[in-house]
């Protein structure tokens, strides 16, 4: 056989394997390249300097951008003393589960000195998201945004905006957060809130000596900017409003939604909202406070502090350079809804809904295969031997899924569940119900002490999934972000008080509900989630407040493969860090 006759047949070969395939067909997208040396770095806030982790020494850290059916490949190298991993927030990882990033639920972390390359391919989403380190409390200063325009000739299904503006709310504590979570975890007792919320790195002038850490948006007259809003704060809830200006909600976690107009909106730890800002006909004779500050509705103490940044108008040309700096403007600030408005935060969750137009469908799933109930929130746990616990008869203060509060294994679930190593990892006997019934938001059961292990739920592929999650009022209820990794699911439905599994199924919204990676389970009530579990590999499933992650408000799926070759779970990449 000739060498020219073995080519041609590889050829071939290949172009029927390659044209064979719809999704590498339609793959036209470009291959990004990014590389996070995470390293220490010292920052000064609220007149205290401290040495932070950072990626490329940036506060928020660099910003992705990628477009649908771009393949991004970031490289990270871990230079500082803590273990870490970084995680792709919302990003679906269709069959790159190895890339998804959570400590010791898809990879074990990149430990000091050691790299990992995370690679993944953005597939049917548009919009802004966020990434962020996803090992312990890391995440309060590690994070920055992804921002994933159309493919190029594709128009947004609105108004062309003239700039597009990310804006990232943090929280900033004073003293080290890594010392603080391990020692409330020893405590059992809930640590310190943080002093400030900070927008695009900055708290802004309401605090102490931060008049120069002020954000500003300078902005024409005339003109529709796109704000990319993103909560990376850790355990707070956020209202946002821009003094005199109302904003249109256009997206929500990389998914547009049907425009509408509010003047505030509600952001939760984990959730992104894209807005349009349509700046006035001409320059006002004023700036503009653009304001967050938290929906709160726990039982604990949280930061009822403000951060703002500025909305300025260019002033308008013929102003001669000399008079520009004598011109002082009134400074108009917004009204915020009050701390703890369920009222608003009903109303504003419920008018998020899907465009669901023929180009960017609900494909909402109709028939369902498996229907779980979840009961979350807060409870105590028996303080471990070697610990002394401060909570009353040596407890400590912890939360659950169903009653479980997960533990943390010590080696990947997805490793254990690849390589049939499950034994003496996790248990697959998530219950798929609360142990006992209750009334979940009423007069909390005598005993409120939650069990604990590492379980998870084991579904087939292409499983048709119905998942209510409860509130319950043990301790106090509580507004629960919860954020599911691997999916976007809908909201069918969602209400205070307990789920009538009688009454409210006919109310779900099967047409057009919000399809979100993260969503509030609302304080003292529940949300009906829908979901296709189409991603083989192991999906973390966590409250997106830090504080009730590290008290086990977590739990994890498993998706098995299916049947087809495009339903299957690639091997890990060679350099998958090791435990
Ligand atoms: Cu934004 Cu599991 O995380
Ligand atoms: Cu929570």
């Amino acid at each position: 056989m000739g060498f020219s006759f073995v080519k041609h047949l590889l050829v071939v070969l290949i172009s029927f394997w390659v044209f064979a395939d719809p999704a590498f067909a339609k793959h036209e997208g470009i291959t990004r390249h990014y590389k996070f040396d995470v390293r220490m770095q010292n920052v000064t806030r609220l007149c205290q300097t401290k040495s932070i982790v950072t990626v490329n020494g940036q506060l928020p850290g660099p910003q992705i951008t990628a477009r649908e059916g771009d393949r991004v490949i970031v490289k990270v190298v871990n230079h500082v003393q803590y273990n870490l991993t970084v995680h792709w927030h919302g990003v679906r990882q269709l069959r790159s589960g190895w890339a998804d990033g959570p400590a010791y639920v898809t990879q074990c972390p990149i430990q000091t000195g050691q790299s990992y390359v995370y690679n993944f391919t953005v597939t049917g989403q548009r919009g802004t998201l966020f990434w962020h380190a996803h090992i312990s409390w890391l995440r309060v200063t590690v994070y920055g945004p992804i921002v994933i325009l159309p493919k190029r000739g594709v128009p947004y299904p609105f108004p062309q905006p003239y700039k597009e503006v990310p804006i990232i709310f943090g929280e900033w504590w004073k003293t080290d957060t890594e010392i603080l979570i391990n020692q409330a975890m020893q405590t059992g007792l809930a640590p310190n809130v943080s002093d400030a919320f900070t927008i695009n790195g900055l708290p802004g002038h309401l605090y102490n000596c931060s008049a120069k850490d002020t954000f500003k948006l300078k902005v024409k007259p005339g003109k529709t900017y796109l704000l990319r809003l993103i909560n990376a704060a850790l355990n707070d809830e956020l209202f946002f409003s821009i003094a005199n200006h109302s904003l249109t909600v256009v997206e929500a976690d990389a998914v547009y939604t049907k425009p509408f107009k509010t003047d505030t909106v509600l952001i939760t730890p984990g959730q992104t909202t894209n807005v349009l800002l349509k700046t006035k006909r001409h320059s006002p004779n004023a700036t503009f406070l653009m304001a967050a500050r938290p929906y709160a509705t726990g039982p604990a103490a949280f930061d009822n502090t403000t951060t703002a940044g500025i909305l300025e108008y260019h002033l308008p040309s013929p102003v001669p350079k000399s008079n520009k700096n004598k011109i002082q403007l009134p400074l108009l600030k917004p009204s915020l809804p009050i701390f703890n408005d369920t009222t608003f935060a009903a109303n504003f969750n419920k008018r998020v809904r899907s465009l669901a137009t023929p180009n960017f469908p609900a494909n909402v799933p109709q028939k369902i295969d498996r229907k779980f109930f979840f009961t979350v929130g807060l409870g105590i746990m028996g303080c471990p031997q070697s610990q002394t616990c401060q909570g009353p008869n040596n407890t400590r203060v912890a939360a659950a899924v169903n009653n479980v509060s997960f533990v943390m294994p010590t080696t990947a679930l997805l490793q254990a569940h690849f390589f049939n190593q499950n034994n003496g990892v996790y248990t697959t006997d998530f219950p798929a119900n609360p142990p006992f019934n209750f009334n979940y938001t009423g007069t909390p059961p005598a005993n409120i002490m939650v069990s604990s292990g590492t379980k998870v739920v084991v579904l087939p592929f292409n499983t048709s999934v119905e998942l209510v999650l409860q509130d319950t009022s043990i301790i106090g209820a509580e507004s629960h972000p919860l954020h599911l990794h691997g999916f976007n699911f809908f909201i069918v439905g969602q209400g205070i008080g307990n789920f009538d599994p009688k009454k409210d199924p006919a109310k779900f919204n099967l047409v057009d509900p919000a399809e979100r990676n993260t969503a509030g389970v609302p304080s003292g009530g529940w949300i009906a989630i829908r979901f296709l579990a189409d991603n083989p590999g192991v999906w973390f499933m966590h409250c997106h407040l830090e504080v009730h992650t590290s008290w086990g408000l977590k739990m994890a799926w498993i998706v098995r493969d299916g049947k087809g070759r495009k339903q299957k779970l690639p091997p890990p990449p060679s350099d998958l860090p090791k435990c």
